[in-house]
């Protein structure tokens, strides 16, 4: 799969405000008029970055320090939530989504510092072996609506196997992933889901247990730990 660079012109951007209750910090999203799926914040991401708001409300000390790896961050909603919270957060993503997450990184910084958290983004590519990211230890990997190609299943897996494989002790995983209509977009998630259950514990979490405006029943939330 070839990947293409990408730049942006500050004039095609938007900003959208995303609501942190429990610290009371808005982060500033900025997002494309008109690009690829990387350019835009996807249900699933709020629902994912709720839902560890949630936990934050619950156990103040939930992401305190905490190690937290994102994949397929598109613009890091998620990533940058968790770095609010007070996670140290490397948020990773195809080479050519990097310049609008860095733009959002260095947007919200200050409140990310003042929270005692850390936020920075790499290129991690699906299925990349080689990837430095392998050599680090993560405590949590959180990843939200990033199974909706054929093709990224079987690398997706191999990233999530890698990521367990060098590490001493088993990161938690947190994914979200909308529930499309689509005949192809159901039998594209039984297919990973499948595949991901052969290796991994799979729990689903409630929509109880979610952020009480931000859940959905098409839209599942797992966790998930290597057996
Ligand atoms: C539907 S978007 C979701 C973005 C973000 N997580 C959200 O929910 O707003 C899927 C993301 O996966 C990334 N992605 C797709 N294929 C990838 C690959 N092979 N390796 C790494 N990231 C990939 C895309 O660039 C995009 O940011």
């Amino acid at each position: 799969m070839s990947h293409r660079t990408s730049c942006f012109h500050l004039n095609d951007l938007f900003p959208r405000e995303i609501d942190i209750e429990v610290c009371l910090k808005t982060l500033k999203i900025f997002q494309k008029l008109e690009g690829d799926v990387n350019c835009v914040v996807w249900d699933a991401s709020l629902v994912l970055a709720k839902y560890l708001e949630t936990m934050c409300q619950c156990k103040p000390d939930f992401l305190s320090g905490i190690r937290v790896l994102e994949l397929g961050s598109g613009l890091g909603v998620v990533g940058l939530t968790a770095a609010t919270l007070g996670a140290q957060v490397t948020l990773t993503d195809l080479p050519e989504a990097l310049p609008l997450l860095r733009l959002n990184i260095s947007e919200n910084k200050q409140k990310i510092v003042s929270m005692g958290g850390y936020a920075i983004a790499e290129s991690l590519i699906w299925g990349d072996k080689n990837s430095e990211i392998h050599k680090q230890e993560f405590d949590m990997i959180v990843l939200a609506d990033c199974v909706y190609y054929e093709d990224a299943i079987d690398p997706l897996l191999e990233t999530l196997q890698c990521l367990n494989n060098t590490v001493k002790k088993k990161p938690t995983i947190y994914l979200t992933q909308e529930i499309r209509d689509s005949e192809i977009q159901k039998k594209l998630w039984n297919v990973f889901y499948e595949k991901l259950n052969e290796s991994f514990y799979i729990e689903k979490i409630p929509e109880e247990e979610q952020h009480i405006n931000y859940r959905s029943s098409d839209i599942l939330l797992l966790k998930i730990i290597k057996k």
